[in-house]
């Protein structure tokens, strides 16, 4: 049995976990600043990178202490080396390099991308569900993120398409603050749709024909002229309707969009991961209309955590790679890239 303990610190989530095998989670914790960046309507860099400082240290003693391990007991450490903010992608990789220095551990740096489409593999207790299927289609859906990538096998990616400006995730807090709903806005917006008709507004579907690629920054300012025009006639926002059909005309896309590449490309599973992979609306659509299993991790591990680098973490310690202490952070690390740090690989 290979276990592999991960430190994730990419954004704003401080996270440490214990994954047994790259799938059975044995310990997972996380302390989010959401509240502390919900002030400034969004991730606040500096705040963060802070914030990792002082959580770094508890979060990774309690997810050993869980796992009833010390850092020497594990086979390898796991570390998000990118993308992500360089102040806070800073704090994870020193702590790590630090660690794996102490214990005499291998360090491995992992791409935040590759982690969250081995969260589908992450399972909880004993009983192991059947693992997505190769060839497989990932739509990998996430605050900075979106993608459609095609995996022959396991840590090869091919990178179909990706959006042209705004993330998926990017729309969402874009919305949601222009509705004026909270940080981060996803949630808020799946709540705030949840009395909503989904059929009130017809926006844009932005399909973007003959390309894998995305586009949503074209439905984000049809919101805001529909916003605009409520408002400029005196009328109350009808913010419920304004969210739920802004939600029907993300999922329509990314799910149509989806099973068009994974028809095109025989995929036998679809995967879908990062943290709008937790939107209600998107899961059931897909899991219903998809002619293959789909596979998308549980809520908590759909955002970001340290899990999922473990998981990611372990098909790359099975691979052979190790890193050593003197590797950099990739704040941009495209996922099709990511083989470029298998050049420590050894033997
Ligand atoms: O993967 P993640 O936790 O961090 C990044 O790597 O970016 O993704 C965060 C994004 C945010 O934009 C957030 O609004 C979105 O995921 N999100 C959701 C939901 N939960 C989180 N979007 C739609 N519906 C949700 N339920
Ligand atoms: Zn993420």
């Amino acid at each position: 049995m290979t276990r592999i303990l991960a430190i994730e610190t990419s954004c704003d989530e401080t996270a440490a976990a214990v994954v047994e095998d790259g799938r059975r989670v044995v310990s997972h914790v996380v302390a989010s600043q959401i509240e502390i960046h919900a002030r400034y309507g969004g991730v606040f860099p500096e705040v963060a990178s802070r914030q990792h400082v002082l959580a770094i240290v508890p979060v990774a003693e309690q997810a050993l202490q869980e796992a009833h391990l010390t850092a020497a007991e594990v086979d390898a450490i796991a570390v998000t080396r990118g993308p992500g903010l360089p102040g806070s992608l800073a704090v994870g990789i020193n702590f790590a390099k630090g660690l794996a220095l102490a214990s005499a551990r291998p360090l491995l740096g992992i791409n935040h991308l590759e982690g969250h489409i081995y969260g589908a593999w992450l399972y909880e207790g004993e009983e192991a569900p059947p693992p997505p299927a190769f060839p497989l289609l990932a739509l990998l859906v996430s605050g900075g993120h979106t993608e459609l990538v095609f995996m022959e096998d396991h840590l090869r990616y091919r990178r179909l398409g990706s959006t042209r400006d705004d993330a998926a995730g990017e729309a969402f807090d874009k919305v949601a603050r222009l509705l004026g709903l909270g940080y981060p806005g996803g949630p808020a917006i799946q709540k705030a749709a949840e009395n909503g008709d989904p059929a009130a507004f017809a926006f844009t579907r932005p399909w973007l024909k003959n390309t894998w690629d995305f586009s949503f920054s074209g439905l984000k300012t049809a919101v805001l002229r529909a916003v605009r025009e409520i408002q400029a006639a005196g009328k109350p926002l009808p913010v419920a309707h304004l969210a739920a059909s802004f939600q029907a005309a993300v999922a329509d896309v990314l799910v149509g969009k989806a099973l068009k590449a994974a028809a095109a490309f025989e995929a036998r599973s679809i995967v879908v991961a990062g943290g709008v992979s937790a939107n209600r609306l998107l899961r059931e659509r897909i899991t219903a209309e998809a002619p293959v299993p789909v596979h998308i991790p549980p809520l908590r591990y759909c955002t970001d955590n340290a899990a999922m680098i473990a998981a990611a973490g372990y098909r790359r310690f099975a691979a052979g790679q190790r890193d050593g202490l003197d590797f950099d952070l990739m704040p941009r690390w495209a996922i099709d890239l990511v083989g470029e740090s298998m050049s420590q690989l050894v033997g």
